[in-house]
């Protein structure tokens, strides 16, 4: 982890699973036994049927975060959420542009631009999921996949508010496939991702944004992963359903 004392982020993507007594049960496992909000930000990102369920039991160290939601207030989209509404059912951080989203919701660039805007109008933080597929990564071109990927993301976004933007590297080809990029490679992109953010905003917001490892972590490569220098947390899939694995992870950010 950082030497520059950037909290770190566990955050568990639940995607499309558990019932409202499955969430229940999870939370009130795991209320009592995170770590304090002042050393690691524990995050659940539900699906929104049960975001206010879960901000209604959340103890004290707890944040609830969404999957998604709309970049528009309000409007004729049936079946979509807008940001008011994930605002009013107390979540505080959305997922944006989860490559889920990007392959089978038709997600763009651009379209994450609009969400990490509205998302900052609300005060909703957002965690903007980046990465490459794996002929981009076999072809070499990862770096430029990134920047591209950011460059549009970030477009008009203020640099006091891109500070506040919390960055998920997940390789496409490492997602629920059990395949994880080593600790090295995941630091060496991520430190590549940092120098853009760099070259977006200058030093002081490339030093404070946190960025997380995701894709196939797991309570036995979590450790190797947080001790990279670069590396500030991780967006956790499947691994972060069992509420004993989640306890762990977040565990885990307390040792570096
Ligand atoms: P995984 O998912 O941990 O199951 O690979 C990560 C994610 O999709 O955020």
């Amino acid at each position: 982890m950082n030497m520059n004392k950037r909290i770190p982020v566990i955050a568990a993507n639940w995607k499309m699973y558990k019932t409202k007594d499955e969430a229940l049960a999870f939370i009130f496992q795991v209320n009592e036994l995170v770590p304090a909000r002042s050393k690691v930000e524990s995050i659940i990102c539900a699906p929104s049927i049960l975001l206010n369920l879960l901000v209604k039991r959340e103890g004290e160290n707890i944040r609830i975060g969404a999957q998604n939601m709309h970049y528009m207030d309000e409007g004729a989209f049936t079946g979509e959420n807008s940001p008011l509404q994930v605002k009013t059912a107390g979540a505080e951080y959305v997922l944006i542009g989860h490559s889920e989203r990007r392959s089978y919701f038709n997600e763009t660039d651009e379209t994450v631009n609009k969400k990490l805007h509205a998302a900052i109008k609300h005060e909703i933080t957002p965690i903007l999921c980046i990465g490459e597929q794996l002929d981009e990564r076999e072809s070499g071109r990862t770096k430029a996949v990134l920047d591209h990927q950011l460059e549009i993301a970030f477009k008009d976004i203020h640099p006091a508010d891109a500070a506040k933007v919390i960055i998920a590297y997940e390789p496409v080809w490492a997602i629920g496939t059990g395949k994880t990029a080593t600790p090295e490679m995941a630091n060496d992109t991520i430190k590549d991702v940092r120098e853009k953010v760099k070259a977006l905003y200058g030093a002081e917001v490339s030093e404070a944004v946190r960025i997380l490892y995701g894709g196939s972590v797991k309570t036995d490569n979590i450790r190797s992963l947080l001790a990279q220098s670069d590396i500030d947390g991780a967006l956790i899939g499947g691994a972060s359903l069992d509420p004993n694995n989640f306890l762990e992870f977040t565990k885990a950010a307390l040792e570096f």
